[in-house]
């Protein structure tokens, strides 16, 4: 195993944390405050980072939608580069974050079309830095490098060290406003980061491999609990500090890694509009039955520490863990098949050409997933 692990985003966790920012954005600081449809102003929480900014010169840009879009983003790039704004702080879910992380670089970008950085992996010549109020808890964007931006038929993710967020606030209470669907798709979304992490191959990396588990038993037990005691805070603790640990480098360092899922589920996003998550509870099933050999010794391992699966053939109790992760989803109520979610079989031609379009043609662990295996795992999820 070899690793260099860092993260440097100072959390701020727990009710009423918002008030942190005063202190956690410099005095002299510009700040352009992003935010989504409007779900802040509903439920309290844009009120309360006002207050918070009261010391602040500061301004706003609202309506980056769930995907953000690349030309919701480039209005907010304009405003930034005309009014000078030097930090950025995002309030809301994992789009508004990952919208804003867009800016930070799209903004300083000397470049034509600040898109090549998701396009071609160009790096920006310069970061704005950036804060984040967390609003619902899934993507672990608020402490990770990696934003996901669409433009058209194309979702596209690009990794930049310099947007990490500076601060992070996790307040909990500010995800109870959070409708049934979002509450299930973060859920799904960590549960499926967590795996995308985990079920690959053995490299005895056993810190890894327990948090993972950890992580996974905790979303398994307090998922379901969201949906039927909406109101329990320490439920909602639970759950928010879970997804982010899910996806902040911790589990993911010095191990293999898969990410197929999160892929072939960004194309249907991008051809279907299928919420993230459900895009990953309808393509995990079917990663994990076609994959099974080479993810066997993960896959009994997972059987036997997440589900209690420790009986009978290890074929049989490979089975038996793919059945339990699709109960698991069903219980939240996400779809785990294409047609559960209204998409036919004309979905595998689109999917293919997506994939090829964007070079997505040796994926997994071991870099062996191209085409060919996509179609047949596209075909098991049908
Ligand atoms: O826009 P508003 O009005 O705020 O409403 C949002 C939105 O409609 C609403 N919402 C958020 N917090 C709320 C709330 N409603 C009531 N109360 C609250 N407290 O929820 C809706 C969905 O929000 P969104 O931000 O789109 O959801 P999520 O956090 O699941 O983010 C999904 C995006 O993150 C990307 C996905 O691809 C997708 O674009 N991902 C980013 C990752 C990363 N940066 O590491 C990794 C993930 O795998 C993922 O790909
Ligand atoms: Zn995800």
């Amino acid at each position: 195993m070899k690793f260099s692990f860092d993260n440097a985003t100072e959390i701020h966790f727990g009710q009423g944390q918002i008030a942190q920012i005063a202190e956690a954005i410099p005095p002299g600081a510009k700040v352009l405050l992003t935010y989504g449809g409007g779900s802040i102003k509903q439920n309290g929480v844009y009120d309360q980072v006002v207050a918070a900014l009261s010391q602040h010169q500061w301004g706003e840009f609202s309506g980056i939608e769930a995907n953000p879009q690349y030309d919701t983003l480039m209005a907010a790039v304009a405003m930034i580069r005309q009014e000078g704004y030097d930090y950025l702080l995002a309030v809301g879910g994992g789009s508004v974050v990952d919208g804003t992380k867009f800016l930070s670089v799209a903004a300083p970008f000397q470049g034509e079309d600040p898109w090549a950085i998701l396009a071609e992996g160009i790096s920006s010549q310069g970061a704005l830095p950036l804060g984040c109020v967390l609003t619902l808890p899934a993507t672990g964007s608020e402490s990770n490098i990696a934003a996901v931006v669409s433009r058209g038929g194309s979702k596209l993710f690009f990794y930049d060290r310099r947007v990490r967020p500076k601060f992070a606030v996790l307040d909990p209470s500010v995800t109870l406003s959070l409708s049934p669907r979002q509450v299930a798709n973060g859920v799904v979304d960590a549960y499926v980061h967590v795996m995308e992490q985990y079920l690959t191959y053995p490299v005895h990396a056993k810190v890894q491999d327990r948090f993972a588990e950890g992580l996974l038993l905790t979303l398994m037990e307090e998922g379901p609990k969201a949906l039927e005691q909406p109101d329990d805070l320490t439920v909602r603790s639970n759950l928010m500090w879970a997804a982010t640990m899910a996806l902040n480098g911790l589990i993911g360092a010095g191990v293999p890694q898969d990410w197929t899922t999160h892929m072939i589920g960004h194309e249907l996003t991008a051809l279907y509009g299928v919420d993230h998550a459900r895009s990953l509870s309808i393509m995990l099933p079917a990663v994990m039955w076609e994959r099974r050999e080479a993810k066997r010794a993960k896959l009994l391992q997972y059987a036997r520490r997440v589900h209690g699966i420790t009986d009978g053939a290890e074929d049989a109790r490979v089975q038996g863990a793919i059945e339990a992760t699709v109960a698991f989803f069903r219980h939240m109520g996400v779809p785990t098949s294409l047609s559960e979610a209204e998409i036919g079989p004309e979905a595998v031609e689109q999917v293919l050409a997506n994939l090829k379009a964007h070079g997505r043609e040796a994926m997994g662990e071991h870099g062996d997933i191209g085409l060919q295996q996509c179609r047949a795992i596209l075909e098991s999820a049908l």
